[in-house]
């Protein structure tokens, strides 16, 4: 089989094309015969090795890139009862997507609905049941609630706008250009600017008579995460769960306090689909959404796994709007 893999860390020029084995699947695990992986910026941190040393994602190389696809059961290990060949499913947080097969542990793989096309599935898994995580259980948007949205244009900022305006919380949105903030006001944010330096953490004082919002999500780290805080009301959230920017390493808790006793996580997924019953609830959150068309996920751009590094590139360049995605088959 094919397989896209990298033996040391580095830009796009790390990346192998290999002739595999196509792997067994052991006790608890099932074979999948990918139709299509989904690209995340993820897959550029695991090339760049910003796993190497972590205790959520424990990731060694050499090592297949690509945490997210969706394609049909291939092969069942022992144990394994809830899925059978030829079923269509879908996964994600697991390496190993950029190939034609990959194997995943069963309880992190769920059923894909007859209406949800492949494609869609390995676009949405990721993206989706981040975005539902940090919706529900750190914003708990509901009307009334109030939020800034950074990088609303891309994967999963795009989805957290979709979901925060619809279930009536007010969603403020920042981008880099003018064009990906149309992007967020189609989805249905409140208001979108420019980060301006961080003077969106001014405008969004502005917007808020005063007060500041209730919760940030702010996945660019260090250039951004102060102006965040300036940005969140007294005894508010600030969540920064990615750093496309570079990792914030110098933050003294007592910056917390003197910006109004505020409250600062750093979520992991990983941390919030940690059984079966949990994946398989947030996915069927996701898919009912895709299929009534509460959300929509756009597919940005299609490679093969002849071109990922374009797609890297991209996401780097960050001229990305949506999701991009490998067709496998
Ligand atoms: N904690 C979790 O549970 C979790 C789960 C999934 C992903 N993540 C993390 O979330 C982050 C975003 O992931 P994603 O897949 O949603 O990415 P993405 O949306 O495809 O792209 C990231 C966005 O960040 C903005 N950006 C700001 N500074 C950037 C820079 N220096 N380089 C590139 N982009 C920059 C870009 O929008 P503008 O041009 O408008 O700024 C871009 O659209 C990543 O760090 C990822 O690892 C975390």
């Amino acid at each position: 089989m094919r397989a896209i893999q990298i033996d040391r860390y580095g830009g796009p020029e790390v990346i192998n094309r290999r002739e595999l084995p196509v792997p067994s699947p052991g006790p608890g695990e099932v074979l999948i015969r990918l139709a299509y992986s989904g690209i995340n910026f993820m897959d550029v941190h695991t090339r760049q090795g910003k796993y190497a040393a972590s205790r959520t994602y424990p990731q060694k190389v050499p090592t297949t890139l690509g945490i997210e696809g969706a394609g049909n059961i291939a092969g069942l290990g022992s144990g394994v009862y809830d899925f059978r060949v030829g079923d269509k499913v879908a996964y994600c947080l697991s390496w190993g997507s950029y190939a034609d097969y990959a194997i995943v542990a069963q309880w992190r793989v769920v059923h894909v609905p007859e209406q949800v096309p492949l494609e869609l599935a390995a676009a949405s898994m990721f993206h989706g049941l981040t975005a539902h995580y940090l919706a529900y259980d750190l914003g708990k948007f509901s009307p009334g609630v109030t939020c800034l949205v950074h990088a609303a244009s891309g994967g999963i900022g795009q989805l957290l706008v979709q979901i925060g305006a619809r279930l009536g919380a007010s969603i403020y949105a920042t981008t880099s250009t003018e064009a990906k903030a149309q992007i967020a006001r189609d989805h249905g944010a409140k208001a979108a600017f420019l980060y301006d330096n961080g003077r969106f953490a001014d405008k969004i004082r502005e917007l808020t008579g005063g007060r500041g919002v209730d919760v940030v999500f702010d996945a660019i780290g260090r250039p951004t995460l102060r102006d965040s805080m300036r940005a969140t009301r007294t005894k508010g959230l600030v969540v920064n769960f990615g750093s496309v920017g570079g990792d914030v390493i110098d933050l003294n808790p007592i910056e917390l306090g003197e910006a109004g006793s505020l409250f600062l996580t750093r979520p992991r997924l990983a941390d919030y689909l940690s059984d079966a019953e949990t994946i398989r609830r947030r996915a069927a959150d996701l898919f009912t959404a895709l299929i009534d068309g509460t959300l929509s996920i756009a597919t940005a751009g299609r490679y093969t796994l002849e071109n990922v590094e374009e797609a890297h590139q991209a996401l780097e360049n960050r001229t990305v709007i949506g999701k991009q995605v490998i067709k496998i088959i």
